[in-house]
């Protein structure tokens, strides 16, 4: 009996958990955007910019991490910009959300789409700094040319 209700407790308490990161997810879109977009930077703007610049060594396993992240992060950002979360309004921030985001959505979310497939058909592809570079600056492209096309300076 006793430890029916310690499992029962176990599996509430879980579910509580899941139940609030999933809110958190949709009542601060913006916020869960921005962290996705910081994890992908981390590994655009720092590592692997640093080793394809032969700044840093090559390490295989963070160009792995790197792709996975970019698959993963693709998936779930077409999501998390629901209609009417503008951002970057706010003094002090360099850049604001274009409304084109919400009025050509589809080509907007067809750019999160063709990161992903380019990134999960890199899998296996890049051993080296030689082959790092072209689909870095591949990616990167991608990574700049939306930023341009849906952010605004303030
Ligand atoms: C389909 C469009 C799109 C693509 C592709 C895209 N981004 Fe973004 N990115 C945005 C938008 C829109 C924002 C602004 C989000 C906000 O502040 O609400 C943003 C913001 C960011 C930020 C700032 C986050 C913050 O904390 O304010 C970083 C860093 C970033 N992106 C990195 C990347 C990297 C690296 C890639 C490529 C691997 C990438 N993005 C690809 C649209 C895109």
């Amino acid at each position: 009996m006793q430890v029916r209700s310690i499992v029962i407790a176990a599996i509430a308490a879980t579910a509580v958990a899941i139940t609030t990161s999933a809110v958190v997810a949709q009542s601060d879109p913006i916020a869960a955007r921005r962290d996705q977009m910081k994890a992908m930077g981390s590994f655009i703007y720092g590592s692997l910019n640093r080793m394809q610049r032969g700044q840093e060594a090559y390490d295989q396993a963070k160009v792995n991490a790197a792709l996975t992240q970019f698959v993963e992060s693709t998936q779930k950002l077409p999501a998390l910009f629901p209609p009417g979360s503008v951002s970057g309004t706010k003094p002090g921030e360099d850049f604001r959300t274009s409304d084109k985001i919400w009025t050509e959505k589809p080509a907007f979310d067809a750019r999160f789409a063709k990161l992903g497939q380019d990134a999960a058909g890199l899998r296996g592809k890049i051993t080296s700094v030689d082959t790092l570079k072209p689909a870095y600056a591949e990616i990167r492209k991608q990574c700049d040319g939306c930023h341009e096309a849906y952010l605004i300076k303030n």
